[in-house]
Formats: C-alpha cells, sequence, structure tokens
C-alpha cells in the first residue's frame, strides 16, 4: 500500500571517527549502520531501543543536524542530508526537536517569552512585536500554561513545565514533523503521562507529525501509531504498535516488552531484564548483532545478518533468521554458575513480567565481542 510519507530514511549509515592512523588507533563507532523507515505524514512513529543503540544519532541525522556517512533522508520525497542554504533554513522551520532534558535545553538568561518568541523572530519576520507578544500568550496557552508566564525565567519552573515551554518553542515556528529524543524520560513519572498526552493532543489538533524515541516499549504503548526496535544500530523489527506489542517477532523485542515494569513495580526493574551488556558499536558483533545475547542464536546467526523481512501482516517487518519458530512462552534457561546477582536480576525480572507470560531472555554468552 503506498502511503503519504512525510520522512523516509534510505539505508541510513553514521559512523564516527575515522579509524585514526597507525600511530594511534581510535576505533571507528557504526552508531547507526543501515537503517530504512519511513514515517507517514501525521502519525505517530516511535523508536525504541537501549540507551547506545543509535536513537539519537538517528534523530538527529533525520533532522539534519548531522549528515549521514552515507544513505539518503527524504523530506517530503526531496533529499535532506546535503541540503544547505536558504533551503536548509526553511527545513529547520518545518522540523523542531524537542530535547529530553528541559533543565539544560533552555536558556536560563532568557524569559519564557524570550525563548519562546526568538523563532518567530526567525521564521516570522513580518510579525510586529505586539503581534509576537500575542503568538507566544497563544503558544504557551496551547501548551496549558498561563500567558503570564512569559515574563519569567526558566528556572521558576518544574520539570514538566519547562517541558511545556520547549514544546511551545518548538511549536513556534508552525513545524510539520516534531522529533522528540526521550522528551519525558527526565520528568517525574507523575508528569510523564500529562506530556504525552500534551504531545498527543497537539498533534492530533495541529495535524503534526511526531517521531518519538524512548528507551522501553512503556512509555510510548499509548500515544505511537508504528513502532522501530532498535538494537546496536540497526532496526531489528518495526510495525504497528500494536501488532508489535501484542505479537513481537524478534527475541530483543522480546526482551524489551518483558523489560516494562508492571503497575506497582519498582523504577529499577526495567533494567533487570535483557541480560548481558550491549556489545560496543566500535566492535559489533559479526552476523546478526543480538547473536551474542539471544537464547535461540544458531550458527547462521553468527555470520549472516538478518534482513528485514515480511513478518506475517503488511506492515510488521523482523530481522531474524529463526522468528517463526522463537517461542512465545516463557524460556527461563537455567544455568550453573548463576551468581548472585544475575539471581538477583532474574527475580526482579519475573516481578516485572506478567505472570512469567513473557519471553525471559537469559543468555550466559554474554561476553563483548
Ligand atoms: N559525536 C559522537 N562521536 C563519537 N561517538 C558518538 C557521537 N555521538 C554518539 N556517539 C556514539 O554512538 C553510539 C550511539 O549513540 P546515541 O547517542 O545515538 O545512542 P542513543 O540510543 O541515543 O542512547 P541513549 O539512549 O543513551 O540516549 C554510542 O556508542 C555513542 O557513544
Ligand atoms: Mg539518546
Amino acid at each position: 500500500m503506498k502511503h503519504d510519507l512525510i520522512i523516509e530514511a534510505i539505508d541510513v549509515v553514521k559512523h564516527f571517527g575515522d579509524g585514526g592512523n597507525w600511530l594511534s588507533k581510535s576505533p571507528v563507532v557504526q552508531a547507526v549502520d543501515g537503517v530504512s523507515l519511513q514515517v507517514r505524514r501525521g502519525e505517530t512513529f516511535a523508536i525504541v531501543g537501549e540507551s547506545g543503540c543509535g536513537k539519537s544519532t538517528l534523530a538527529r541525522v533525520l533532522m539534519r543536524l548531522l549528515s549521514p556517512t552515507s544513505g539518503s533522508v527524504l523530506f517530503d520525497g526531496k533529499e535532506v542530508s546535503t541540503t544547505t542554504g536558504a533551503a536548509l533554513q526553511s527545513l529547520r522551520r518545518e522540523m523542531q526537536f524537542i530535547f529530553q532534558d528541559p533543565f539544560s535545553s533552555l536558556n536560563p538568561r532568557m524569559t519564557v517569552g524570550k525563548l519562546v518568541g526568538e523563532p518567530l523572530e526567525v521564521h516570522a519576520p513580518e510579525l510586529s512585536a505586539q503581534q509576537r507578544r500575542e503568538k507566544v500568550a497563544d503558544l504557551l496557552r496551547k501548551v496549558g500554561l498561563r500567558a503570564e508566564y512569559a515574563g519569567r525565567y526558566p528556572h521558576e519552573f518544574s520539570g514538566g513545565q519547562r517541558q511545556r515551554i520547549g514544546i511551545a518553542r518548538a511549536l513556534a515556528s508552525g513545524p510539520r514533523l516534531i522529533i522528540g529524543d526521550e522528551p519525558v524520560s527526565a520528568l517525574d513519572v507523575s508528569v510523564q503521562a500529562q506530556v504525552i498526552n500534551l504531545l498527543g493532543d497537539l498533534s492530533r489538533d495541529m495535524g503534526l507529525t511526531l517521531v518519538v524515541i524512548a528507551h522501553d516499549l512503556g512509555v510510548i504503548r499509548h500515544m505511537s501509531d508504528r513502532v522501530a526496535v532498535m538494537y546496536l544500530g540497526r532496526i531489528v523489527e518495526s510495525g504497528t504498535t500494536e501488532e508489535v506489542y501484542t505479537s513481537p517477532r524478534h527475541p530483543y523485542t522480546k526482551a524489551l516488552l518483558a523489560s516494562i515494569p508492571t503497575m506497582g513495580g519498582k523504577q529499577g526493574d526495567r533494567k533487570a531484564t535483557v541480560l548481558g551488556e550491549m556489545p560496543s558499536p566500535s566492535a559489533p558483533p559479526s552476523g546478526c548483532r543480538f547473536h551474542t545475547r539471544c537464547p535461540y542464536a544458531q550458527a547462521k546467526c553468527k555470520t549472516d545478518a538478518p534482513a528485514l523481512q515480511g513478518a506475517g501482516t503488511d506492515d510488521h517487518q523482523v530481522a531474524c533468521h529463526f522468528w517463526e519458530t522463537i517461542p512465545n512462552e516463557a524460556v527461563i534457561a537455567e544455568t550453573p554458575q548463576k551468581t548472585e546477582a544475575v539471581e538477583a536480576r532474574f527475580a526482579l525480572y519475573r516481578n516485572a513480567t506478567d505472570g512469567g507470560t513473557v519471553t525471559h531472555l537469559l543468555n550466559q554468552s554474554t561476553k563483548r565481542n
């Protein structure tokens, strides 16, 4: 089915570093390594994965804040990865970024009015000072803040309010696409839902497209239409949020889903799930990058990188050689040399899953490659 796309990544690669020279070697970091994705106009698209898997790098390449090492980014069908000058200026207006940390992303010396009004000065220079003030008041109201806050400074606000100011600032240039890089993860859990709801309302009311980055699938469950799961610079699974939640195909997605804390679960629970550490992106494992942590890995997984392939329905794709045979039921590997630490993580892990119906991933061979 052909969809109306707003932004598209085609085989995007972003590597950092040049490998150094013969005197001093500095490894090349393969932060993003061949990512293709398509975001449809008006939808909320989520990118999920553990710390260091390349989410922010990918977002920055999409936003044209970084140029890709290779590959293409198309916005409205036009190549943007090489855009410069006036075309880049107008692109900046169309795509806005919301940062993770509302504490450091707002200049503490600027009033809220100035912070929200500044993009208007750049993108709507025709507005008079009075019109700009009115527009700022309007934007503040849109994000649920009082217009009179315009005269105050960022330190006078709570985290949630500051993130609202950041959102008002992002809306000021009248963008069509907003990319939020973990827009709520620095906030109190109680405030996260409010900000997520605000983003959802705004995108619906204003016809915005949202790309939201998150560490786990819990945060974005109720806000995203489609989701891409990243592991070590690559997409391992993508599909509608509904499909990915109800029929996860990739063992990594299954593990991430199992890591969503249940109601009443402790915050720390979510770290206890995908066992073993992610290998370094400067020395990623051969073949399937997940094979060093995958309990179902076979010989082929060590040598052949699986391509994203159709996994049943129209939209659902998975990059796993054996997705059709991986069980959905809990698989708890008992290991002879289980340490206390592993045992403790297991306990947390069991608590964090729904009666143990979700696949447990335990991999003893978690040595770094
Ligand atoms: N400018 C840079 N120079 C060198 N390496 C970088 C640079 N930016 C990111 N990296 C590396 O690229 C990899 C991916 O980083 P990135 O910030 O994209 O991950 P992430 O998924 O956003 O992680 P997090 O969830 O912690 O924000 C990491 O190993 C990181 O150290
Ligand atoms: Mg990041």
